[in-house]
């Protein structure tokens, strides 16, 4: 029996559970963070004098060793080890002999998988930020060009209800998509920081009676603080839940970008053209090009709110403190960080390399009655009270509608058929250039006003590109 908690266990003990037990095949990715929190532990056991340093540095030098097998491939791992921490642990000892047992004194596996996964979704954090920033990058820069197009600033319907309601600018629909992963940027940043407390030395759930330095292992692995009660420190995942709630929050923007996407690449609308490398071809109908990254962007959005809703149900019932059932947090944040890596650059690459088509979002807005808001406000600026000048242009929408016309095609002598205050100034008023450009409430759609919008948002970009790097250094 070679299992590291052999003791009290029958030496012809079965194996009856030992593969569904097991966590190895997905906490093997842990293997970094395990040998770093097992150096700095280490390190810490000979300051406190509970090993020598040269025992500590056989331990640590063992470890390297480890970590190098591992990275070339060469690592013996065995499933009936369970789990990365005790197929690490025992490789110690075959390398170094029997002092490779002395890693483990004032430590638990519960405190130790608790500082992996913090370890863990730090570097991740950081990284999801970094990718989420080059979206943030990619829909500015579109954005930018959208506002200073060859022809003006590019105009496309803006709608509700999925109805025509009012022109916009491309640039302030597609801005709109920034400051929601802005948001996002926030919620992940916060996480972070709620990740950033180290909860090794809770040992099993309440504490050690080894004379360990928590603050010293702190400093080492790059933590803020450490966590005050050892029984909240083994038992707490609230960090993960935190992120598969922003994750789930993400996923939720770029499944509504991705739809739009769907939406304005259809033949129908026609707003945009996908590039080839981000579209794919029907293998039955010749003329089909289909937006299958955006589709599965969308549907892979449903996979990251089950995980966030299994990993709840996970936490819910139990009592404190560590409980095998947390082993289940591994495969659902993992799974939710191959998604979102697999997603933001995709997302990304179509952003970057997508054509919109001006003319035929120019051409969108004729005859939309998008204008119509603008014909009741001007009269409402004549004086008329406004739900009078609604009823009126309302008039003059039935009578287009009649007469297969547009708005802005009626002549002044028809619009003043139906208000005596219409002058030549109302047909200028129905133009959606100008329609767009009277908008010029703070944070509306006119073009002044999203440029600066586009300045604020290029300087949020800027100041986090020039800050300090957002790559964690915890697991060096
Ligand atoms: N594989 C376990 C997990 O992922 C490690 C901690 C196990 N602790 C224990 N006492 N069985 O949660």
């Amino acid at each position: 029996m070679d299992k590291l908690w052999g003791g009290r266990f029958d030496r012809e003990g079965g194996r009856g559970a030992e593969g569904f037990t097991a966590s190895l095949s997905f906490d093997r990715r842990l293997y970094r963070q395990d040998i770093a929190g097992s150096i700095a532990h280490a390190r810490m056991l000979a300051r406190a004098g509970v090993l020598t340093a040269a025992e500590a540095d056989q331990i640590v030098a063992g470890l390297r060793e480890i970590e190098g097998e591992i990275e070339r491939g060469e690592f013996p791992f065995r499933v009936e080890l369970e789990d990365i921490h005790l197929n690490i642990e025992k490789r110690l000892t075959e390398k170094i002999g029997p002092v490779g047992g002395k890693l483990h004194t004032g430590r638990s596996r519960n405190d130790q998988v608790a500082l992996d996964m913090h370890l863990y979704m730090k570097e991740t954090l950081v990284r999801m930020r970094e990718r989420v920033h080059r979206l943030q990058a990619a829909l500015a820069a579109r954005a930018e060009e959208a506002l200073n197009g060859p022809d003006g600033p590019v105009l496309m319907p803006g709608y509700t209800h999925l109805q025509r309601a009012q022109p916009v600018l491309l640039a302030h629909h597609l801005l709109a998509y920034f400051w929601m992963l802005e948001r996002d940027q926030g919620r992940l940043a916060d996480c972070l920081g709620r990740t950033d407390v180290m909860p090794l030395g809770a040992a099993a759930l309440a504490g050690t009676s080894y004379p360990i330095d928590r603050e010293f292992v702190a400093r080492e692995l790059g933590f803020a603080a450490i966590y005050p009660n050892s029984m909240d420190a083994v038992s707490d995942r609230d960090f993960l839940l935190e992120f598969l709630a922003a994750a789930a929050i993400l996923m939720t923007h770029l499944s509504r970008f991705c739809e739009e996407v769907v939406i304005w690449s259809s033949y129908e609308f026609g707003f945009v053209e996908l590039a080839d490398a981000y579209a794919t071809g029907s293998s039955i109908m010749p003329q089909k090009k289909n937006p299958d990254v955006a589709e599965l962007a969308r549907g892979k959005a449903g996979r990251v709110f089950g995980r966030l809703m299994g990993l709840l149900t996970v936490m819910k019932g139990l009592p404190l403190a560590y409980h095998t059932d947390m082993q289940e947090d591994k495969e659902a944040v993992f799974d939710a960080v191959d998604t979102l890596d697999a997603v933001l650059p995709a997302l990304a690459g179509m952003v970057e390399t997508m054509a919109f088509r001006a003319g035929r979002l120019r051409a969108a807005l004729r005859g939309d009655f998008s204008n119509a808001t603008d014909l009741a406000d001007y009269l409402a600026r004549k004086g008329l009270p406004f739900r009078e000048a609604h009823e009126t242009v309302g008039r003059a929408v039935r009578f287009c509608l009649d007469h297969g016309r547009a708005l802005e095609d009626l002549t002044l002598d028809e619009l003043r058929r139906f208000s005596p205050l219409f002058e030549t100034d109302a047909l200028q008023a129905l133009e959606p250039a100008s329609v767009v450009g009277a908008r010029r409430s703070a944070g509306g759609t006119a073009p002044e006003r999203v440029a600066e919008q586009l300045a604020q948002a290029k300087r949020i970009l800027f100041s986090r590109e020039a800050g300090e790097s957002m790559v964690g250094e915890c697991c060096r």
